[in-house]
């Protein structure tokens, strides 16, 4: 019994990690092979998970809402904002960019600053919302309330509440019954 205890706990990221997170919720699960850079601008709220091989990316401060789940290899990046309200699901893969950079500097974040054009925004997710598998969230866009968004869609404008998204670049395709 013992043992099997000891197991569990081994899976997730050390009290002395989750202690340099900006707010630590209840219940809150970080699986030890995920990344989190920046902890200090992360909270993370009442029954979040986050699966290993997951990387999210503290940049200019992330919120996570209560049970919102990280699934592995998916992530937040790129320096910006991200604020994700409740009961959010991320699948497999999917990638919320909340800054990048521009095409009129140089592109590579290994080149001079003064040669490069990055921009910073913020990437807001409503509640009960849903991004599919290696979907990609570009910077400035919200998903409202109850947005879906499919697997593989590139989303480059607002969704709006309780609408469904899909496709390379997202367009709707639905609506859901609100919840
Ligand atoms: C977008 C999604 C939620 C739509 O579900 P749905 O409303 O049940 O949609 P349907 O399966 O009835 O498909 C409706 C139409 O959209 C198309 N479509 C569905 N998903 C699509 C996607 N991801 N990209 C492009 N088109 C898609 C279908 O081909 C269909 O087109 P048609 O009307 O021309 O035949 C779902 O297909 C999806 O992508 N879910 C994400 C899955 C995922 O990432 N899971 C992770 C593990 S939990």
């Amino acid at each position: 019994m013992q043992k099997q205890h000891e197991k569990t706990m081994d899976e997730f990221k050390p009290i002395e990690f989750m202690r340099r997170l900006s707010f630590v919720g209840n219940h809150v699960m970080v699986f030890k092979h995920s990344l989190i850079l920046k902890p200090e601008n992360v909270s993370l709220f009442d029954y979040v998970r986050i699966d290993d091989y997951s990387r999210i990316e503290g940049g200019a401060g992330v919120i996570l809402g209560n049970n919102v789940h990280f699934a592995s290899f998916s992530g937040i990046l790129g320096g910006g904002k991200c604020v994700i309200g409740d009961h959010c699901g991320v699948a497999q893969g999917a990638r919320i960019i909340t800054g990048t950079e521009r095409i009129t500097g140089y592109m590579s974040a290994a080149s001079p600053m003064e040669l490069r054009d990055s921009m910073r925004g913020q990437i807001t997710i409503g509640r009960l919302t849903f991004i599919g598998s290696n979907s990609v969230i570009m910077p400035n866009v919200t998903i409202h309330d109850g947005g879906v968004v499919g697997a593989g869609a590139v989303v480059t404008k607002d969704v709006a509440p309780w609408t469904i998204v899909a496709g390379v670049p997202a367009i709707k395709i639905g609506e859901r019954e609100k919840l």
